[in-house]
């Protein structure tokens, strides 16, 4: 039966690529992607024909054109409507109702919208006790005082992000970064000024720094199925993360680990909004006492996402069995140890900073356990754009790394 869906992505990044590729070895479908501007990642492909539309991100645009797009579809076809980025993911959930039948769309109800601001989050997980790293909530610019009485509660350094990181995007400035590591009160002062200096209108938190480096980071991805049962649960540890300003916490390579307790709090309060679907949350282990804190949750599947493909569980298959087959299934926490990258294996050996990450890496990497989305023969093969393209990312991966990180080995 899934041969009449067609899968429709929102995005043209790498977790749009990771996702027509699922969708491709699920059920031999091309997906049909849209995005505001023409990527690498999602060109040249034979798993994704992607068209650009600059405004897409207006709901007045959007919801046009997937209305024009289901209009299209042959009478036997439906489509299912996967968002790749926050931004279509907070449209869809909240008027992804008003879409036909003829459109699956398998996210949560308007309930989980207030999860896109991290202060909601927080607040929900103090409710189910849930750690989350000590947070100071900012609606306005500071005083140097105010920052130096932060300074004292959270420890320095200590983190400054914003709330919301959908609306933090719209408002760029000189020296914009995902999240900084102020070491000082100036230096606080100097991040505080530019976000709010920007017209920002969100919250900025101050947060306790969790230290442990890359090697401290976390992703867990729950699906949670139609009837609001979790039935997959999978959890990376990060060896190495990206490290150019606007990179930072994007994952450059994790390995899997057993699903840690923490999992199931945040089970109960995605279950808590009648959440359904994928949802991704980036959590950090303090080194010092082990303890696992929540720092953010994604109504949607990460950039990573191609690590549940490479760990057996292609999220497409999942999302085909629950909305399409209507499937009974099964509830499966992943296990199959693999090595996810998205940068040049040697990247991973050079840069990883534990030891004995790097070995692991390697033993991985050796026995074939080694996965990256990019690398995919049938897509390469006679496809010389596509191999180029693939190539020079790996080469400006390996730049960044130079510039942007310090080499360990
Ligand atoms: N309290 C913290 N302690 C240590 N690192 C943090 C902390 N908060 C954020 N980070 C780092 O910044 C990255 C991005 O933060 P996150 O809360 O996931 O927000 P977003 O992904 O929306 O920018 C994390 O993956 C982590 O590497
Ligand atoms: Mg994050």
């Amino acid at each position: 039966m899934s041969e009449c869906i067609q899968p429709v992505l929102l995005g043209a990044d790498l977790n749009c690529y990771s996702m027509a590729r699922a969708f491709f070895a699920a059920c031999g479908r091309s997906s049909l992607a849209y995005g505001q501007t023409t990527l690498g990642a999602t060109a040249h492909s034979r798993y994704v024909r992607f068209t650009a539309e600059p405004s897409l991100g207006k709901k007045e645009v959007l919801f046009p054109l997937l209305a024009r797009l289901l209009k299209g579809l042959p009478p036997n076809e439906r489509a299912m409507l996967i968002p790749c980025t926050d931004e279509y993911a907070r449209l869809l959930i909240e008027e992804g109702e008003t879409l036909p039948s003829s459109c699956l769309v398998p996210l949560p109800p308007p309930s989980a919208l207030a999860f896109f601001e991290k202060s909601a989050f927080y607040a929900a997980c103090r409710e189910q006790e849930i750690p989350y790293p000590d947070t100071i909530s900012l609606s306005a610019m500071p005083s140097l005082s105010a920052i130096r009485a932060a300074g004292e509660q959270l420890g320095f350094p200590f983190i400054i992000k914003p709330s919301s990181s959908v609306t933090y995007w719209h408002y760029p400035f000189a020296g914009m970064e995902k999240v900084y590591l102020a070491h000082n009160k100036n230096e606080a002062e100097c991040v505080l000024a530019g976000i709010f200096g920007s017209g920002y209108p969100g919250e900025v938190l101050l947060q306790r720094y969790i230290p442990g480096g890359d090697a401290a980071g976390y992703v867990l991805t729950v699906y949670m199925d139609r009837g609001g049962r979790v039935r997959l649960r999978a959890c990376g540890r990060v060896l190495l993360e990206e490290h150019t300003p606007c990179g930072k916490g994007n994952y450059a390579a994790l390995v899997t680990v057993p699903v840690p307790e923490i999992a199931k709090p945040l089970c109960h309060l995605l279950a808590a909004v009648g959440y359904r679907g994928f949802a991704n949350f980036d959590l950090r282990q303090d080194v010092h006492d082990g303890r696992f804190y929540a720092l953010e949750v994604n109504l949607r599947l990460g950039r990573s996402n191609y690590f549940l493909t490479a760990g057996g569980q292609n999220p497409a298959a999942w999302l085909l069995d629950d909305y399409v087959r209507h499937t009974a299934l099964p509830c499966v926490d992943m296990e199959n140890e693999v090595l996810f990258r998205t940068v040049p294996y040697a990247v991973v050996r050079r840069y990883t900073a534990r030891d004995e990450d790097a070995d692991l890496a390697q033993a991985l990497h050796r026995a074939g356990r080694d996965a990256c989305p990019l690398y995919d023969r049938d897509d390469l093969v006679g496809n010389p754009l596509r191999a180029l393209y693939v190539a020079a990312h790996m080469r400006r991966e390996k730049q960044k790394f130079r510039q942007y990180c310090a080499r360990i080995r």
